[in-house]
């Protein structure tokens, strides 16, 4: 849920404004606000946003510290769901603001809350939840408050690319199966990783009879992946994998488990967005890196590390358009009706919803933090 107010200062006055006056903006109002405010930054905004943010990192990095911050308003730089899982984990009275009501995430849009309920009926019918089996519904951070609830409910949890190895671990020790929402490439790339043949997992589209299965696939099926994929990542295909070794002799590959499997499979490394941070970080001067990721944050790794090669995996530009959607303009509109008390494109998940998602967003911290 999230509720539009109407603004003290209008957003268009801000859209002829220059580079540096908006700039200035933000940082007066920050400094206007103080310890009220806090602006998180998802690694993947683009750089003149990233430089207003107190904290920047990836999804699981910046759940937590939405979990411990002081500030009564969090300043959302990131995606929807990032914001909503803002507001369940932060106190009662801490306001979450999203600076543009467009910056959703097509992936987390692949699965509804209905179509997920609907589904887990049909496998209840079938005899693939309860009679004898436990299956954990397990949901990526990249899903709706309703969808990381219906995990609360059912003794799930929610994952992020990283920490799903872990939960992962632990998950396929307890249950018999899983059914692994909405990313199937996550969900693949990680269920490879201890050894599940392909034909244990299954696809369940949402807009087919038994999700496109027989019900003897899904009986036999270690997890279940929903229908769904990162617009972005998809882009990179094993033929960009091939084509960089080949122009660039040494490069090391290095991509995010949002990428296809066989992308995943012929990288030499791959992980979550800080992962993918430190291992650049962590990389000796003169080294090569060929990266399957957001093109701002490659772009900043480039800037960052002159003594190191990086490349984009792909040569096509591969930018998270939602996440463009958070603009300087939108961020100054955003703390300047903050100054004056106006809290605008607030994000607030209803109560029931919120208590749920946070018994599978606390689920999550608590098997994994340390
Ligand atoms: P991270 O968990 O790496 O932050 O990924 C979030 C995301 O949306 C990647 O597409
Ligand atoms: Fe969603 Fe992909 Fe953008 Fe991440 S990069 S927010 S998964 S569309």
């Amino acid at each position: 849920m999230s509720s539009l107010v109407l603004d003290t200062r209008p957003l268009e006055t801000y859209l002829a404004m220059s580079d540096e006056e908006i700039a200035e903006r933000i940082e007066s109002a920050r400094e206007e606000l103080g310890p009220k405010v806090v602006i998180l930054g998802h690694h993947y905004q683009r750089d003149d946003v990233i430089r207003h943010a107190d904290l920047n990192g990836d999804s699981y990095q910046l759940s937590v510290l939405a979990s411990k911050t002081d500030a009564e308003f969090i300043v959302f730089c990131g995606v929807h769901f990032m914001a909503e899982s803002a507001d369940i984990l932060g106190r009662e009275d801490q306001r979450v603001i999203l600076p543009d009501m467009g910056a959703g995430c097509s992936m987390a849009d692949m699965a509804h809350i209905d179509q997920v309920e609907e589904a887990w009926e049909v496998l209840t019918e079938i005899g693939v939840v309860g009679a004898g089996s436990s299956v954990a519904p397990i949901t990526y951070m990249n899903s709706s408050a309703a969808i990381k609830a219906f995990c609360g409910r059912h003794e799930g949890v929610v994952c992020t690319s990283s920490n799903a190895t872990k939960l992962f671990d632990i998950y396929l020790k307890k249950f018999d199966k899983m059914f692994f929402f909405p990313d199937q490439h996550l969900g693949r790339n990680t269920g490879a990783k201890f050894g599940i043949p392909l034909d244990k997992m299954v696809v369940w589209d949402p807009h087919k009879e038994l999700g496109g299965n027989t019900e003897e696939e899904l009986l036999e099926a270690k997890l279940i992946l929903w229908r769904g994929h990162c617009s972005v990542h998809g882009r990179f295909k094993d033929w960009h994998v091939d084509k960089i070794r080949e122009d660039v002799p040494g490069v090391n590959v290095l991509v995010h488990p949002e990428c296809i499997y066989e992308v995943v499979q012929k990288s030499d490394f791959n992980g979550s967005t800080s992962y993918i941070i430190k291992t650049v970080e962590e990389a000796a001067p003169g080294t090569k890196w060929a990266i399957g990721t957001e093109v701002n944050l490659v772009n900043r790794l480039a800037k960052r590390f002159p003594d190191k090669e990086v490349h984009l995996l792909a040569p096509d530009l591969c930018m998270c358009a939602t996440m463009y959607r958070i603009s300087p303009q939108s961020l100054a509109w955003a703390m300047e009706n903050l100054t004056e008390g106006t809290i605008v494109n607030e994000i607030s998940v209803e109560p029931e919803t919120a208590k749920w998602a946070n018994v599978a967003l606390e689920r999550m911290i608590s098997m994994t933090e340390g």
